[in-house]
């Protein structure tokens, strides 16, 4: 039998999983990681200090999808300099019947994908569910996928964007604003502005200080907080946390030893780990109730899971297939 290997560009993730199903499959797959459903060794990293760079290996399999994969992902924060994404990879998929590959895809627009899709799936669970306005820290690749996946699930008229980098936040609306032709973009002066009255406040930067006063956020607002992934980086301050009715994660496990937006009050003993209320996917299950009541201050904190890599790449692949995208190659 030949063994053949299908080739997918970010252009070819794009056409093959739109934002709806992406977050589905992120649904399930926070369900099934949560139920304890999925096997997801820990990550591998390798530091390139010289170039204050690090590649990191993320496996995972998850067997709803029928999927094992591995993404492979580089965070270069000097890139942007060099004209280059801060975040490149790609992601390796697997037959999980034969453990055969399946499938080769780019791994920075999948990424951005699957962490947009990730907040839309926690969103449509903790978001107010008529939420029209949003404030977006961090006008990068994040930035655009966090309001494309609000928008698939709230019904989103005005996006606020705050970056510090003169004429980011303007060149996310001129992107997004033929694909999201009914919102209104709004760049303040700083970050209160931004946060006042704002039912939704997304954070996607790469920033290692709160990049807004938690004493700014209205009752009722949803926080979703994606940008740091190590003990040091704090993107939401501790009034934040401390402020939440509901703190969810995607894992219990990765944000103890990586969010420093929960690390850092734990070590100063604000708070102690049973703050945390929920994982997404025990919200998702019904394990846990989601959104009760219309005053309350929900915060979402991601620091990324490979089987939302798993899921996302088996659902490019299959979405591939049926519209015949993708360059094949054979390798026996
Ligand atoms: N949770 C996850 O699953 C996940 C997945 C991918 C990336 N990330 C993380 O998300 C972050 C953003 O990634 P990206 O690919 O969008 O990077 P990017 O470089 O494309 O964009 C980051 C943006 O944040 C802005 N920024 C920095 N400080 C800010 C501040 N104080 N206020 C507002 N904006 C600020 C920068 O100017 C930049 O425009 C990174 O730290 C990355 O590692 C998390």
């Amino acid at each position: 039998m030949p063994q053949e290997l299908l080739v997918l560009t970010a252009q070819d993730v794009k056409r093959a999983l739109p934002m709806e199903r992406a977050i589905s499959a992120c649904e399930e797959a926070y369900a099934a990681y949560s139920a304890g459903e999925a096997v997801v060794p820990l990550r591998t990293q390798i530091p390139v200090p010289h170039y204050e760079g690090v590649s990191v290996f993320m496996p995972a399999h998850l067997p709803v999808a029928g999927s094992t994969a591995l993404k492979v992902v580089s965070v270069y924060p000097r890139n942007p300099e060099r004209g280059l994404p801060t975040i490149m990879g790609m992601v390796v998929l697997l037959d999980a019947t034969t453990g055969a590959p399946l499938a080769l895809l780019e791994g920075g627009y999948l990424t951005a994908l699957r962490t947009g899709a990730a907040a839309g799936a926690a969103a449509r669970h903790l978001a107010p569910a008529g939420a029209r306005v949003a404030a977006l820290f961090g006008a990068g690749v994040q930035g655009r996928t966090q309001v494309l996946a609000l928008a698939a699930v709230r019904p989103l008229e005005e996006v606020r964007v705050f970056d510090p980098v003169p004429g980011r936040a303007q060149a996310l609306a001129a992107d997004l604003g033929a694909e999201l032709p009914g919102v209104r973009w709004v760049f303040p002066d700083e970050p209160r502005e931004a946060v006042q009255g704002a039912e939704v406040v997304i954070t996607a930067t790469t920033s290692s200080t709160p990049v807004f006063p938690g004493d700014a956020l209205a009752p009722g607002t949803h926080v979703s907080a994606i940008g740091s992934f190590t003990p040091t980086m704090q993107e939401i301050d501790e009034t934040t946390v401390l402020r939440a009715d509901k703190l969810v994660v995607d894992s219990r496990e990765a944000v103890l030893v990586e969010a420093g937006d929960i690390i850092i009050p734990m070590q100063r003993g604000a708070i102690t780990p049973d703050r945390i209320f929920a994982e997404v996917g025990e919200i998702v299950r019904g394990r846990k109730p989601g959104r009760e009541r219309p005053d309350e201050i929900t915060v979402y904190k991601a620091v990324g899971l490979a089987v939302l890599d798993a899921a996302a790449a088996a659902a490019a692949y299959r979405g591939a297939a049926e519209l015949g995208l993708g360059t094949r190659v054979r390798l026996m």
